[in-house]
Formats: structure tokens, C-alpha cells, sequence
């Protein structure tokens, strides 16, 4: 298969590229520097969709950069640049003489509202609540194409931990330094999945032509608090990690809106990526924490 990946340079985007080139696939990245095997988004605007037998986005500004300030001029930044991506691949998707024959999009489990006892599968409501909510419903709504020629498939992605990147990024140092613990009240659900099921749902979803739809990008194991986390992760790298991260501070870092991501959590079942067949290789926190420090 030849596979078009926006935003394939991040993190998970490495790991995405890796697995499909291990299962034989081409890939050409887009991305808004030029570079060997990539187009840019301007090249895409200006020529069209190159030939390809599917596409993946995977594009938009890290939301948890705590170097960023949660100001107006980057709060559009995240919001533009995952609805102008997405919407230029949709629309050159759809103007192609020979459309690809899947489009996948990764948003994230933000669209399910955050609760303590709720529990969301992928045909749950959500997507009208806050800032979060709002982005990952016009987010999905920027991907869908008219027709069922090229088959749509959206994965929510929960917190994905792998080595090198993403949140877990930013806690193993003091993690490490046995200064970490849970965030905020610590009681808040924690949706995670590991970076190679998350990368392996999308080849599954690429390779598999009955998936379609909304999957969850989470981990099937039984739900996960942030205090639990927080231990799990203390017991991996043999470290204590009792020194809570008060509300304040995550507030005073990221501010009060962003901070909900971190203090709050939603407890969500991937019923519909089980459904179609998919096997996780860590369902378990545990040894998904043991790779990722290993
Ligand atoms: N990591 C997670 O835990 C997680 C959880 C849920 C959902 N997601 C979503 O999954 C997607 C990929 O996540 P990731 O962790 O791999 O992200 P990432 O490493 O931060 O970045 C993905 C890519 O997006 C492109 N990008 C960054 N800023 C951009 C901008 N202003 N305009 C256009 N493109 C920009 C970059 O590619 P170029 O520099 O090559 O242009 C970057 O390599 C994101 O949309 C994210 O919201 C991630």
C-alpha cells in the first residue's frame, strides 16, 4: 500500500511509519518542511493529492507544550492546525481522479465529557462541552467526506505512552528523581494506550477493510486513575511516588483550561476496536510502563 501521512514526523508518527515500512507498506510524509520522501502542505495545496491507496493525519501543534503559554494566538494555532490539515487532505481526497481507499484521522478521548462514574464506548455522546469537546467534533467533522468510496475511519486517542515523546516525556525526569505522584486529587481517570498498539490499531485500521467508524485508542485493561498511574509508573522505574502535583501549579503551567486535561479524566472502553478484531500487545499498564522505561 502507498500511505500518505500528515504530521508523520511527531511522535507518533515515527512509530506509525516504522511498523508500516516493517509490513512492507510505502510512505510519504507531509509535513510543513520539505524534505527526501515528503511533500509539504503547501505542495499538496498547490498540486493535489499525490497517488496513494490511503491516508492518515496525524498533523497539529503540541497541546501540552508547557513552554507555550495558554493564550489566544496559541489556542488558535492548535485549533487551525489540525482543522486546515485535516480539511485540505479531505478535499483533496475527495477532488482526486483515483481517491485513496481509506482516510484515517487521530483526534482524541477529550470528546467524551470527564467524569468520575460515566464510562464511554465509541457510540457514547460528547463533543459539546469545552474548548477540548468543541475542537475534536469539528475535527471529525473537517475529515468527512461525501460518498463511501474511500472508507472513514476516526481513532480517539487516549494519553499515549512510548519512549521519547508525548506526556510521559515531561514526568520521567522527576519520576525518576522519586519526585513524582499523582496529579491533582490524583482520582481522575487516566485513558492510556501504548504507542505501538496505537500505531498498530492504525495498521490494523489501513490493512482491515471492514473497519470503519469511530474507534477508541485505549488500552482494554481495567480503568486507570491518575494515582494508580502515578504508582505504577514509580513501581516501573523502582522509584517512590508520593509527592502529589497540586491543582495550582498545573493550573499556574498550563493554564486553567488546558490544566483540565491533566486534572480531570474520562473512563473509556474501546468496545468497538475489540469488535473489529484487533489484539492488543499491552493490555496491561504494567508492562506497558516496563517497555517504555526499559
Ligand atoms: N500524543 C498523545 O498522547 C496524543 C493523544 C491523543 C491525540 N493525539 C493527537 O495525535 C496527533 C499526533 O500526536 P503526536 O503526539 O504525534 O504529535 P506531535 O509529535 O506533537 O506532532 C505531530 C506533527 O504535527 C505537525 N505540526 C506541529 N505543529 C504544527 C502546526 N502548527 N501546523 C501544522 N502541523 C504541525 C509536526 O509535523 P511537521 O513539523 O513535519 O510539520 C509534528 O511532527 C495530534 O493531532 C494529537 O493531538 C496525541
Amino acid at each position: 500500500m502507498r500511505v500518505l501521512v500528515g504530521g508523520g514526523t511527531g511522535f507518533i508518527g515515527t512509530a506509525l511509519v516504522q511498523l508500516l515500512k516493517a509490513r512492507g507498506h510505502e510512505v510519504t510524509l507531509i509535513s510543513r518542511k520539505p524534505g527526501p520522501d515528503r511533500i509539504t502542505w503547501d505542495e499538496l495545496a498547490r498540486s493535489g493529492l499525490p497517488c496513494c491507496d490511503a491516508a492518515v493525519n496525524l498533523a497539529g501543534a503540541n497541546i501540552l507544550n508547557p513552554l507555550r503559554r495558554w493564550n489566544e494566538a496559541f489556542q488558535k494555532e492548535v485549533v487551525s492546525s489540525r482543522l486546515e490539515t485535516t480539511q485540505m487532505l479531505a478535499s483533496t481526497i475527495s477532488k482526486a481522479p483515483q481517491p485513496p481507499k481509506t482516510w484515517i484521522l487521530v483526534t482524541g478521548v477529550a470528546y467524551y465529557q470527564p467524569s468520575l462514574t460515566a464510562e464511554y464506548d465509541e457510540d457514547s455522546p460528547g463533543g459539546d462541552f469545552d474548548f477540548f469537546s468543541n475542537l475534536v467534533t469539528k475535527w471529525e467533522a473537517a475529515a468527512r467526506l461525501p460518498g463511501d468510496y474511500t472508507r472513514q475511519v476516526v481513532v480517539r486517542s487516549g494519553v499515549v505512552l512510548g519512549r521519547g515523546g508525548g506526556a510521559i516525556g515531561h514526568m520521567l525526569l522527576p519520576f525518576r528523581l522519586g519526585l513524582g505522584g499523582p496529579i491533582g486529587s490524583g482520582r481522575q481517570f487516566f485513558p492510556w494506550i501504548h504507542i505501538s498498539d496505537l500505531a498498530g490499531i492504525l495498521a490494523h485500521a489501513l490493512e482491515a477493510r471492514h473497519v470503519q467508524g469511530v474507534l477508541n485508542g485505549v488500552a482494554p485493561a481495567p480503568t486507570t486513575t491518575n494515582a494508580e498511574f502515578a504508582q505504577a509508573l514509580g513501581a516501573a522505574l523502582g522509584r517512590p511516588a508520593f509527592i502529589p502535583l497540586p491543582t495550582t501549579v498545573v493550573q499556574a503551567i498550563f493554564g486553567r483550561e488546558r490544566a483540565i486535561m491533566m486534572l480531570e479524566g474520562q473512563k473509556v472502553v474501546p468496545r468497538r476496536t475489540l469488535a473489529t478484531g484487533y489484539q492488543y500487545s499491552f493490555p496491561k499498564l504494567e508492562s506497558a510502563l516496563k517497555a517504555v522505561v526499559a
